[in-house]
């Protein structure tokens, strides 16, 4: 065993810090591991952009201030090659990071070789370029910066169930039938003459443990053989789906009203820098989050539906005292009745503000929710469309059972419908002639009638599909940037 019995003289090797963090070195000589983002030069000096993964920062390089081999490998080092470099952390109000690094030693890794160079530069690449290159488009600070982003919805959009008392119960991803209906169902043998399909909603299955468990929610992926090639939908998506034993619709709106707040409180509370890099204005996220939004709280309740104290709201209480502070902000998002909606949209019409009519007892198109969301700051709830436009599991209305106790929650902006989610069919006699009115088969929903059949109670939930969310938060025009790796009507590439 060798013994201490000298002391070092050579100074430690610098502290491995990320660049998020760097504020926490200023003025400390730092070693980061990373890659070269970009490279300028002027006359003797260079300045290096350097990314790790958590963000970006200048390096200033100085010919006279570095040993004459530092210099020399930095300025001929390829864009995209990994190395570690070591330098001292200045403040600087005018870099984006608020630091920039006084590098003093670089280290190779891998040069990326000259004859094959990182093929996504700063200039101007069409979308299919990139998505072909999206295992290297990913490397950008925008990107990066989506992904980290999405990250944290994903975190919140568990993280509200969790703190309220919800159990995470995952449906199974190859389902024998159909929830939604048929014709968007990817398809595949299982074993011998089975067909089994991929799951496009874990409702039903959670229908079964919220009434094992009372609240439940689920999280996974799921599919959809959509031959729709438009900017919202992807065939494989994340849905996060919350399912309550005893909740009716006026609760479901309270918990997708709390549930919003949280995702975006929580975004905000995170990712400014993010949001600045990606080019979101926030004081659109901070309108949707403000006690009162104008418009927003304006806007009258359904006729009739008295304000029901929330399932919900004891939850949020307990979890606001636990966190500190002594009342939850009053949010209202806007409640219009499918019924006002259309109201709103005729007149709108009238006024010469869209261009085609909307046709009463038909979805909104587009155009329409755009319309809609654009009179508000904050999600628009649109309650009881026509329960004949609506899935069959979907309990009426019984002041009118034309219509459907539903909801489909559109986000500001324009940004469309984030949330569909309904109050369920409680009565076994009517969900079996619903089911035999849709031509499903009876027998694969036997054990979807036992829930109505064995204590059936009054319940209620929705699905949110997080892509959908990434781009309204984000503000991307296209789903396609909200996901790793999207896949779409067109690409399954990389
Ligand atoms: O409105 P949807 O179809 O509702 C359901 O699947 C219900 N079974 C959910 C429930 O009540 N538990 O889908 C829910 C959400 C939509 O509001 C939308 O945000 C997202 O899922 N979504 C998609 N996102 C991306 N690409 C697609 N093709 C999507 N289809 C739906
Ligand atoms: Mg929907």
């Amino acid at each position: 065993m060798s013994e201490p019995t000298t002391t070092t003289t050579t100074t430690a090797p610098a502290a491995i810090a990320t660049i998020a963090s760097l504020s926490r070195h200023e003025g400390q000589t730092v070693t980061l591991r990373g890659w070269l983002y970009n490279l300028r030069a002027s006359g003797k000096l260079l300045f290096p952009i350097f990314r790790d993964g958590t963000g970006t920062i200048q390096g200033i390089v100085p010919k006279a201030a570095v040993p004459e081999e530092v210099f020399n490998t930095l300025k001929e080092l390829t864009l995209e090659s990994s190395l570690t470099v070591t330098g001292k952390v200045r403040a600087d109000a005018r870099a984006p990071s608020g630091y920039e690094l006084d590098v003093e030693n670089v280290e190779v890794l891998q040069r990326v070789p000259e004859e094959t160079p990182f093929p996504i530069t700063l200039k101007e690449h069409g979308v299919d370029f990139l998505m072909e290159h999206r295992h290297l488009w990913l490397r950008t600070p925008r990107q990066s910066a989506i992904l980290r982003v999405r990250a944290t919805i994903m975190r919140a959009a568990a993280e509200y169930f969790d703190i309220n008392g919800f159990i995470r119960t995952d449906p199974p991803i190859l389902t024998p039938n159909a929830c939604e209906g048929t014709s968007e169902l990817f398809e595949m043998d299982y074993f011998d003459d089975d067909k089994a399909y991929l799951t496009q909603s874990g409702q039903l299955y959670i229908e079964a443990t919220a009434l094992a468990l009372g609240k439940v929610y689920s999280f996974g992926p799921t599919f959809r053989a959509e031959k729709s090639k438009t900017r919202r939908h992807l065939t494989e998506f994340w849905m996060v789906e919350p399912e309550v034993a005893f909740l009716e619709l006026d609760g479901l709106l309270d918990l997708a009203e709390a549930y919003i707040t949280h995702i975006v409180t929580t975004v905000l509370a995170h990712h400014r820098a993010d949001l600045k890099v990606i080019g979101k204005d926030v004081t659109k996220l901070e309108a949707v989050i403000a006690p009162d939004g104008g418009l927003a709280s304006d806007t009258n309740p359904t006729p009739g539906s008295a304000p029901e104290p929330s399932a919900i709201s004891p939850l949020l209480s307990s979890r606001s005292e636990a966190e500190g502070s002594a009342v939850v902000a009053p949010n209202k998002f806007p409640r219009l009745s499918y019924d006002e909606a259309h109201a709103m949209l005729e007149k709108a019409y009238a006024e010469g503000k869209i261009e085609a009519p909307h046709k009463y007892g038909d979805d909104f198109g587009s155009p329409d929710e755009t319309y809609i969301s654009s009179q508000f700051s904050k999600p628009v709830m649109i309650h009881r469309y026509p329960a004949a436009i609506k899935a069959f599991y979907m309990q009426p209305d019984p002041t009118d059972p034309t219509k459907a106790l539903c909801v489909d929650v559109l986000a500001p902006e324009g940004y469309g419908e984030i949330i569909g989610g309904s109050q369920r069919v409680d009565s076994y006699d009517l969900l079996k002639s619903r089911i035999e009115a849709h031509n499903l088969p009876l027998d694969a929903f036997q054990w979807y009638l036992d829930l109505r059949k064995y204590g059936s109670v009054p319940h209620a939930g929705f699905g949110m599909g997080i892509e959908r969310v990434v781009a309204w938060i984000c503000g991307l025009d296209h789903v396609r940037e909200t996901i790793p790796f999207a896949r779409t009507l067109n690409r399954i590439y990389p």
